[in-house]
């Protein structure tokens, strides 16, 4: 057997966790020869509720969870964790303005990073779901200085997962099909779903649909597919949420599939015109538990303006939480 892979989760009494750690547990994050080891995070008045959360993961009896441990310390929950996913963060509320907004994740993903550099395992990877997931991932990382950069990520596996189901659907096709489709920029509304490279049972997608369905139908609705469910559900998704998470995570350690790749906000090394730092989406791959941001793609007029579009938003993020003091 081997020895568990330790995994802290935030947020972990929240709607999103209430699937995901569930997924973790039964090894779908990990494989079914994978034990896990859970460490939950939550803030002090929602740890009875974690508890109850935690009850219910025993009631499961899953073969491959080793251990369960919460807290509100992530000083203590943070201790030796190789894989955290941080999905705990601060809602936009009523009257509340972006850079309220991002003061209060500040005062969430600064601390955390800190504890991760002072406590994680040497080969700890973070991925952020909660949002604003990219610059909450920048800041977490900006407070990690021994961690190495790209150990940390921001989810949009979501968007992905989101853009080949409505590109399959158009298409007539099973998602098996679709191939090569990638999220550039940010998780927000200006993130930009490129077809470009993509593929359709071997055909190129652009033969397949006309570029009026491409920017009327096929971008806003990926863009607003999260406030759409919002719309929908009264709460954000959740389910389809932890599903992208477990993805993510899953293929960030077991690696990606030769056929294909995957979206992942990482940090930018410059590739495709992305300002260098910021935690931005790019079409990547992943093997040996290390990704790799897919080089040598043709960008065309149309893209160039929306990626640009959606990095400047990105960079305009990262100033404001600089100009909080959140990072240097
Ligand atoms: P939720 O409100 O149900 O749960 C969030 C939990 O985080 C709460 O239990 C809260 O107590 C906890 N929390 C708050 N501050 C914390 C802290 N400092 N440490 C630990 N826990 C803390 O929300 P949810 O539906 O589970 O969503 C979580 C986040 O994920 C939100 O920011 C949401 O917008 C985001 N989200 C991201 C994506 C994506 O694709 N990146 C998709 C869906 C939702
Ligand atoms: C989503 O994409 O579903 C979420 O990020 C929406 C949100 O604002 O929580």
């Amino acid at each position: 057997m081997k020895s568990p892979v330790r995994v802290a989760v935030t947020g972990a009494a929240g709607q999103i966790c209430y699937s995901l750690l569930f997924r973790i547990a039964s090894g779908s994050m990990l494989g079914p020869d994978q034990p896990v080891e859970l460490r939950l995070l939550e803030i002090t008045p929602a740890l009875k509720a974690l508890e109850g959360v935690v009850m219910e993961l025993d009631d499961c009896a899953f073969p491959l969870l080793a251990g369960v441990q919460i807290g509100d310390d992530a000083n203590q929950v943070f201790d030796g964790v190789n894989l955290a996913c941080l999905v705990g963060a601060r809602p936009r509320t009523k009257g509340m303005e972006r850079g309220d907004l991002l003061e209060a994740n500040g005062a969430i993903f600064k601390p955390q990073g800190r504890a991760l550099n002072d406590h994680a395992a040497d080969d700890v990877r973070v991925l952020i779901t909660g949002n604003p997931a990219n610059t909450n991932a920048l800041i977490a990382m900006s407070n990690a200085p021994d961690i190495p950069r790209e150990r940390f990520n921001a989810l949009t596996r979501l968007d992905h997962n989101r853009a080949v189901a409505q590109l399959a659907a158009k298409t007539g096709s099973s998602v098996n099909d679709v191939k090569h489709l990638s999220i550039w920029g940010n998780h927000s509304a200006t993130q930009y779903p490129d077809v470009f490279h993509a593929t359709v049972g071997g055909r190129p997608a652009p033969e397949l649909v006309d570029q009026a369905w491409l920017e009327s139908d096929f971008l806003p609705r990926v863009q607003q597919r999260g406030a759409a469910i919002i719309e929908a559900r009264g709460a954000s998704s959740a389910a389809s949420a932890a599903n992208a998470t477990v993805d993510h995570m899953r293929d960030w350690v077991l690696g990606t599939a030769e056929d294909d790749w995957v979206s992942m906000s990482v940090p930018s090394d410059g590739s495709y015109g992305v300002p260098e730092g910021i935690i931005s989406s790019f079409p990547c791959t992943v093997s040996g538990g290390a990704y790799s941001i897919v080089q040598g793609l043709d960008v065309n007029d149309f893209s160039r303006g929306k990626i640009d579009a959606s990095t400047a938003e990105l960079v305009e993020e990262r100033e404001a939480v600089r100009s909080l003091g959140l990072i240097d």
